[in-house]
C-alpha cells in the first residue's frame, strides 16, 4: 500500500513484492523482526516492549543479551515513555541533532525491558532522520530496538543487499537507498558530568560542544559496557592491516614474498603509487579500491568497501592510513577495530 507525502517513491522503489510500510508494522506487532535503512546503517528492527521480539534480535544476530540494543523513536516527545528524567541538556541536544545520528544513553524508565538494554539501568535513545525510518516508527507508534542489522562483530550493513548477504532467510527488509552517513551514530553518554563520547561518529566532539560545553572521550571509571568497543567489531573475515602510505610498496611486497595476494583501500591520491606497486606484481594485489578523499565520503562508502573487498580471495586486506583530523575520528575507530585479531 501506498503513503502519501516524500516517502512514496522510495517504497515503489524497492519493486513488486517487496514489503511496505504497513507489513513492516504487522510483522513488528506479531514480534517479528524489521530491517530498515536509517541514515547511519541499516537496522535490525524489534518491538522494544516485546521480549520475545528482543530475544530474536540477539539470536539472529548473535550476539550476547548482555550487550544493549539502541531505542529509536519517531521523535524526542515519545522520551518521556522510556527514560526516568529528560535534563535540560537533552533537549538542547535534540533540538541540534535530531533527528539524525546521534544516540543519547540515558537512565531507563522502570518500564523500559531489561532485555533491550542489557540488563543496565540506563537506556540508549536515537531518533533516525531517514524518512523509511521516520515512517517506520511514526506508523508503528512506539519505540523500535534496532542494533545494526549485520551478524555479531562483523561489517555492518549500508544496503539492503549488505543486508541479506548476511541474513539470506525471509527476513523482511524495508528496502532503501544506500545509507547517507555510512557509519553508526555518534553515542553520548549523559549519565556522567560531563557527558562521555562512547562511540565516534559523523557528529564530532567539537559539534557537541558548540551545543552543551565539555565532554569528556575515552573509556570512563565506570563506563557501561559498550560492544561496539569491544576491540574486534567491525571485522571482514579476511585479515585487515593498516599501513601507512609510504610503507604501503614494501609492505606488499613481503607478503607477496610469503606467496599471499593482498587486497588495498587506499585513497585516490596514491594512484601514481598504486601503477608502480600493480605495474610490478599485477598478480599480487588482487583489487585495488581508491577510497574517497574526504572524510564524509570515505565513510559513505566504508562498509561497502570493506565488504567488497572481503571477497577478492586475498590473504589481507590492507589499508591506507587515515589523516589524524578531527573529522575522521570514527572513521579511524572503525579501522582500528577491523583491523584487531
Ligand atoms: O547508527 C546506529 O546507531 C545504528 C542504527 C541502526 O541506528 N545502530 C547501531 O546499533 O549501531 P548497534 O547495536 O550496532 O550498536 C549499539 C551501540 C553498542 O555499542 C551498545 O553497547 C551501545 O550502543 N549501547 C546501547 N545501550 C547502551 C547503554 N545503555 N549504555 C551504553 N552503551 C549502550
Ligand atoms: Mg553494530
Amino acid at each position: 500500500m501506498r503513503r502519501s507525502g516524500k516517502i512514496a517513491p522510495m517504497i515503489e522503489q524497492s519493486g513488486a513484492g517487496a514489503p511496505d510500510i504497513d507489513s513492516a508494522v504487522a510483522a513488528l506487532r506479531a514480534g517479528e523482526l524489521v530491517a530498515f535503512p536509517t541514515e547511519t546503517v541499516y537496522g535490525l528492527g524489534a518491538d522494544a516492549r516485546n521480549p520475545r521480539a528482543l530475544a530474536k534480535v540477539f539470536a539472529l544476530k548473535g550476539r550476547p543479551t548482555d550487550h544493549p540494543l539502541i531505542l529509536h523513536l519517531a521523535s524526542a516527545r515519545q522520551l518521556g515513555d522510556w527514560v526516568a528524567t529528560v535534563p535540560p541538556v537533552v533537549e538542547r541536544l535534540a533540538a541540534h541533532f535530531w533527528p539524525g545520528p546521534l544516540t543519547l544513553v540515558l537512565p531507563r524508565a522502570p518500564s523500559v525491558p531489561l532485555e533491550l538494554t542489557g540488563g543496565q539501568q540506563s537506556v540508549a535513545v536515537r531518533v533516525p532522520r531517514h524518512p523509511l525510518a521516520q515512517a517506520l516508527l511514526q506508523a508503528f507508534g512506539s519505540g523500535i530496538a534496532a542494533p545494526s542489522a549485520n551478524r555479531y562483530g562483523r561489517v555492518s550493513p549500508t544496503s539492503a543487499a549488505h543486508v541479506r548477504e548476511d541474513f539470506p532467510t525471509d527476513l523482511l527488509v524495508l528496502e532503501g537507498d544506500d545509507c547517507e552517513v555510512g557509519v553508526e551514530s555518534t553515542i553520548l553518554s549523559l549519565l556522567e558530568d560531563p557527558p562521555r563520547l562512547l562511540r565516534p561518529g559523523s557528529i564530532g566532539i567539537a559539534e557537541l560542544e558548540r551545543v552543551i560545553g565539555p565532554i569528556a572521550s575515552g573509556a570512563g571509571h565506570d563506563a557501561p559496557r559498550v560492544p561496539g568497543s569491544v576491540a574486534q567489531h567491525y571485522a571482514p573475515h579476511t585479515p585487515v592491516q593498516l599501513v601507512s602510505r609510504a610503507e604501503l610498496p614494501a609492505v606488499i611486497e613481503s607478503h607477496n614474498a610469503r606467496g599471499e595476494a593482498v587486497a588495498v583501500l587506499a585513497r585516490a591520491v596514491v594512484d601514481p603509487l598504486r601503477q608502480v606497486v600493480c605495474g610490478a606484481s599485477p598478480a599480487q594485489v588482487k583489487y585495488w579500491r581508491e577510497a574517497p578523499e574526504t572524510a564524509a565520503a570515505y565513510a559513505h562508502d566504508l562498509y561497502a568497501n570493506l565488504r567488497f573487498l572481503d571477497k577478492q580471495g586475498a590473504s589481507r586486506i590492507l589499508i591506507e592510513h587515515v589523516p589524524e583530523s578531527a573529522e575522521w575520528d570514527a572513521i579511524r575507530d572503525r579501522l582500528s577495530r577491523a583491523a584487531a585479531r
